[in-house]
């Protein structure tokens, strides 16, 4: 069916439509674009949501994005609120949500169910806490205590060895701890010390030994 759909696709806006399926199993569909010149149809995209809805998926998450930004910048919010009126399963926007504001102002500017967050979300899982609370009380939380933030990392690394395994764990850390070093500026010295350690105990220790003495005493 994607593949019908995007024989029809227009240019400029690119959907990906994220379905949640029955039995909550995700799966996505991302519609190819046709004639790069061709208009874009809002109206495709908002009937390709009722196709879903009427196939049984539960729910769609929508990052519109414009072709000719090559994805990059503002997703196409408007587009998504036109599928949200469209459809009655609970609707999710995402693209470009980085902040608590951010979030209120989409939710607002949508009229969806939710929100999805991707990046935003990289180095700073806490992220969701943080847009929660601002949703349920209009104050912006505080910044995390330098200390709270270790913790947390510590927690994500044991998590991922456990999972991964010492050697693979190790390499999805550091992919992790570059992301949450985006925040620590002038800790570029510390960062790429621990992208070079190859076990898990020597990555973690430096971490703790390091992050203390050298991030908490710098905030
Ligand atoms: C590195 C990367 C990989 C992605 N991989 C997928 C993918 O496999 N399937 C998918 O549907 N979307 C994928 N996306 C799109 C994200 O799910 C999301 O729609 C997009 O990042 C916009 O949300 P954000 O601005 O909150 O990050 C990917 C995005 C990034 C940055």
């Amino acid at each position: 069916m994607s593949h019908a759909a995007g024989r029809q696709a227009p240019r400029q806006l690119h959907l990906n439509i994220n379905i949640l399926h029955s039995g909550f199993v995700p799966s996505a569909w991302r519609l190819p674009e046709a004639d790069p010149q061709a208009f874009i149809d809002v109206g495709h995209y908002v009937r390709v949501a009722q196709i879903a809805e009427d196939c049984g998926v539960q729910a769609l998450a929508i990052h519109g994005r414009t072709r000719a930004a090559m994805y990059r910048g503002d997703a196409e919010h408007e587009t998504v609120r036109a599928i949200k009126q469209s459809v009655g399963i609970p609707v999710f926007a995402n693209g470009d949500i980085d902040s608590p504001l951010r979030a209120r102002e989409i939710l607002a500017v949508t009229g969806c169910d939710g929100i999805m967050i991707g990046r935003a979300a990289q180095g700073r899982p806490w992220i969701f806490d943080e847009v929660n609370f601002f949703l349920r009380t209009g104050k912006l939380r505080e910044e995390l205590a330098r200390e709270k933030v270790r913790d947390i990392i510590r927690a994500h690394l044991e998590d991922l060895y456990d999972f991964y395994g010492d050697e693979t764990g190790v390499r999805v850390a550091r992919k992790h701890l570059s992301w949450y070093f985006r925040q620590h500026h002038g800790q570029e010295a510390l960062r790429d010390r621990l992208m070079r350690i190859e076990t898990p105990q020597e990555q973690l220790a430096t971490l703790l030994e390091q992050y203390d003495t050298r991030v908490c005493r710098a905030a």
